[in-house]
This record gives structure tokens, sequence and C-alpha cells, in this order.
């Protein structure tokens, strides 16, 4: 951040910020299909927009791509024919309610969901061009560990996995934060429980994972994983229903508890990652 907006960051919100270094880009993935990956991603976008950062959300979840469904926009151009050659990148990218700009996939995407090298090339060089200019790119991958998912994630600086309580998601998440330690040299990943049965309960869900990872990957790589805890997100009926009606929950029930705990993430990860 530049000296000028730090002076009145405290008096204007929300603060400009300094545009000079290029976007984080950060990977949302899980283990898991289906935890909320896409709620997550596009509500984060919505949170961090009025945190003042400029934001593109790329839909990277290729075979099975639903940010277009959750945001109720439907663009002619997408990723698809920007890979395809028949669009130029800044045609493809649209402005999602809550003010981030999206990259949507298009359902051609699904001939995509093997990683050739033109996959490899096309994907490299989209969110090549996108890096200066944005402050935060969110990559909505798909789950697993798939060459395709880990390749969108190889492409983040910064990896948010999304986890449920279920043991399901939790062993899936295991393997795909183990896999990201030994084919990545990932040393961090930042963790968020959503669905929780009650606020709190992903520190202790983290803790016990923590030491799971360090029993095994940390003996077998001979390297620590360590995991960022960055809150929990209820389950929250408000959800489904702002998917069903496919409206931003953070545009249409802001004070639910599940829209409030997105927008603690948002803050938290602004403070871990973004301010520097
Ligand atoms: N915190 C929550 N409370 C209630 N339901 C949720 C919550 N998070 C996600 N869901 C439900 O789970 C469904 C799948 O979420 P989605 O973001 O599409 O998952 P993914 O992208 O990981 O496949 C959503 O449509 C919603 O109905
Ligand atoms: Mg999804």
């Amino acid at each position: 951040m530049s000296d000028a907006s730090k002076s009145t960051s405290s008096v204007l919100p929300p603060s400009p910020r300094a545009h000079t270094a290029g976007a984080k880009v950060l990977a949302v993935t899980s283990g898991k299909g289906g935890v909320g990956k896409t709620f997550v991603s596009a509500n984060l976008a919505a949170a961090l927009t009025k945190r003042g950062y400029r934001v593109l959300v790329l839909d990277a979840d290729l075979g099975l791509a639903n940010l277009d469904v959750v945001l109720n926009l439907y663009p002619k151009t997408t990723l698809h024919d920007v890979f395809t050659g028949k669009a130029k990148l800044e045609n493809a990218i649209h402005k999602a309610p809550g003010g981030f700009s999206v990259l949507l996939a298009g359902s051609g995407m699904v001939e995509y969901s093997r990683l050739t090298p033109q996959v490899r090339n096309e994907f490299l060089e989209v969110v090549n061009s996108l890096v200066p200019k944005y402050d935060v790119i969110v990559l909505d991958t798909g789950a697993g560990i798939s060459d395709v998912v880990l390749f969108a994630v190889s492409l983040a600086s910064e990896i948010l996995v999304v986890a449920t309580p279920e043991p399901t998601s939790l062993t899936d998440a295991y393997a795909t934060i183990k896999v990201l330690a030994v084919q990545q040299n990932r040393d961090h990943v930042h963790l968020v429980i959503n669905q929780a049965a009650r606020m709190g309960d992903g520190r202790a869900i983290t803790a016990q994972l923590q030491t799971v990872l360090d029993r095994y990957v940390g003996s077998e790589a001979g390297k620590r994983m360590r995991l960022v805890h960055v809150g929990d997100i209820p389950i929250d009926a408000s959800v489904r229903e702002a998917v069903m009606r496919r409206q931003l929950l953070l545009l249409t029930a802001a004070g639910c508890p599940a829209a409030i705990a997105v927008s603690a993430l948002a803050a938290k990860l602004d403070e871990a990652l973004l301010k520097d």
C-alpha cells in the first residue's frame, strides 16, 4: 500500500489500494466435491471487493464449472472462446453482481478436463495476463488431485482448502494437502471449515489434521506442512436459499451467520495475505 492511501484509509473506507505489485493468486480447492468452494470463492470475492480490492474470479473447475449458475450469469464469451482463439481475453471478462470480475469457463470446457500441453499453456497465459490488472485473482478449482486441478492450484501463490467437518471430507482434504506438500513443495495452506455445526469446531479439526500431517507427511517427505486455520463458516439455510435463487449471499442476506463468517474470512485473509 502506498503512503498516500495509508494516511487516508482510516477516514475514507473502503480505502483505495496501491496497484503496483500485481495480483495475489489464491486457489480455492478441496479434497471432496460439493463442500462449498464455489460458494466461498464468489462470496469471498464480493467481500474483498467491498474491502477495496480489484478482484477477479476465474472458474478453474474446467470439467464441472458452475460459477455461472451461482452468479446467474450466462455470458456469450467465456474462457472456452479464449482457449480456442475465438475471443480476446478482455472480451471474456464480465462484471458479477458484487462488483468483482469473472472469467467463466463455459460449457465447452468439458473437453479441457484433461491436462494437455495446450490446456497448460492457455491456462498459464491467461493467468499471467490477468495478474497485472487485479489485486486478487481467485481460482475456483475442482476437487481432488487430478492433473488439471493440481495444475490450476500450481498457478497460485496461496491456497485455501475448503473442508467440511465430515470424516470423508477431512480424509480427502488430508490427501489433497499431502499431495500439495510432496508434489508442489508447499509448506503451508490455509484451511476454512465450511458447514460447521458449531463455530469454533474448526480449531480442533485443524489441530487433528495437523497432527496426522506431522506424523506422516513430515516423516515421509522430511518437511513440515503447516495448516493455517482461517475460520469456520456455519451451516446456514440461507446459503442453500441464495443458491436456489442464484443470488450472492453477501448481497441478499449480508446479516446471516454464513455471510458474517465469509466477511470475517475476507478480513483474515486481507490481514494475512494482502496487506504488505
Ligand atoms: N455454509 C453452508 N451452509 C449450508 N449449505 C451450504 C454451505 N456451503 C455450501 N452449501 C451447499 O453446498 C452446495 C455446494 O456448494 P458449492 O460451492 O457448489 O461446492 P463446490 O464448489 O465445492 O462443489 C451449495 O449449493 C449449498 O447448497
Ligand atoms: Mg464448484
